[in-house]
């Protein structure tokens, strides 16, 4: 339990973090965001999950990326998120970079799903009542819609930033030739894309083949989440499943038999090169994904405050020599 209710943020929490300008707009990300899609539902422990933001925020982490159906149950951690703002961070929302989405199933009906302007007009209003927020400061499509007509979705992405809802627009999970439409549109309606969320990892890597490079073109930025792999890229899964894990929990997203014999040999290897650069397994995968600067932002998630703190410490060591770039590729081979 935490007894001090009066949270008074570290004094140095600027000091060491690196921020990154997010494609060519105003807005400047530290290189390290935490999501808050697990373990910050209504079926974890408040405090844990409200010790994880202080910790994040007096590390220098501004950005806490949500959606309206995290938790679960959906819904809840927008919740929880908003009842952690209220005790402890009333006076410092304008140091904070709060995001969420719409996109996958939220309520029953034709209205609760996908990209039609209903469906984000409304869930956004639903997603600030429970962050008990005026605005976000940027709003997400989380998937494309295959059916809603492309320029429906985004002219309802425009209106929002015009209402003063959202500061800026993002996309996730847009494909190159779905997101290069998307950002066009957005464009000629004068609220431009300024965001793409992609998944990415070194054992994901979908988005080396086109889509930073049309980010780059378009004045992008992008955001990296699941960095980890949600949780394999760490010394998680090194010595088994912990009973404490995702992969050991109900979560449908990560899976005991996700933790592949190949994946552990390469992990392995990986922690050898980690230890021999004096930094966590995590850190090296993180450094990994920003290593080119294309990347404006590490979108990790966590269950503890110390993995928070070791993820942090990337910025500690985040050049690679160019034979250790060659050796990860020989390992991820
Ligand atoms: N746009 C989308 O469609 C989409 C989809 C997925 C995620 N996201 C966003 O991305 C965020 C991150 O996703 P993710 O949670 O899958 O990311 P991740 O960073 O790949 O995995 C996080 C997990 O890794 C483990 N971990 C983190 N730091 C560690 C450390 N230093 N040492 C050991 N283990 C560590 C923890 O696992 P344990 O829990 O087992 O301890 C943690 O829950 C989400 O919260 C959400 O905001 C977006």
């Amino acid at each position: 339990m935490i007894t001090n209710q009066n949270y008074l943020p570290s004094a140095g929490r600027y000091d060491t973090m690196l921020y990154q300008r997010c494609g060519k707009s105003g807005l400047k990300l530290p290189i390290i965001s935490l999501g808050l899609w697990h373990n910050f539902g209504g079926v974890t422990v408040y405090e844990n999950s409200r010790m994880m933001v202080r910790k994040a925020f007096d590390l220098g982490i501004t950005h806490f990326d949500l959606a309206n159906n995290y938790g679960p149950p959906p819904g809840s951690a927008e919740e929880n998120f908003g009842r952690i703002l209220k005790a402890d961070f009333l006076n410092y929302r304008d140091e904070m970079i709060i995001s969420t989405k719409a996109g996958y199933n939220m309520w029953p009906g034709p209205y609760g799903d996908w990209g039609s302007k209903k469906y984000l007009v409304a869930s956004l209003d639903q997603s600030l009542k429970r962050l008990g927020l005026d605005y976000v400061d940027i709003f997400y499509h989380h998937r494309p819609d295959p059916e809603t007509p492309l320029e429906e979705t985004m002219s309802a992405l425009d209106l929002i930033v015009r209402q003063g809802k959202a500061l800026y627009i993002g996309l996730s999970n847009y494909k190159p030739d779905e997101a290069k439409k998307a950002i066009k549109i957005l464009k000629e309606l004068g609220s431009p894309c300024v965001i793409h969320q992609p998944s990415y990892s070194m054992f994901n890597r979908w988005i080396e083949a086109e889509l930073l490079d049309l980010l780059e073109e378009n004045g992008v930025g992008c955001i990296a989440f699941s960095p980890l792999a949600k949780g394999i890229l760490t010394d998680r899964y090194l010595n088994g499943i912990p009973a404490d894990s995702r992969a050991a929990s109900s979560s449908i997203f990560l899976q005991p038999e996700d933790i592949t014999e190949e994946k552990l040999v390469k992990i392995r290897r990986l922690d050898e090169l980690a230890k021999s650069r004096g930094q966590s397994l995590a850190q090296l995968a993180l450094a990994w994904v920003l290593r080119r600067g294309r990347v404006t932002s590490a979108l990790i998630g966590a269950s503890k405050v110390s993995q928070i703190e070791d993820c942090v410490g990337v910025i500690n060591r985040l050049e690679f020599s160019d034979e250790e770039l060659n050796l990860i590729e020989d390992i991820l081979k």
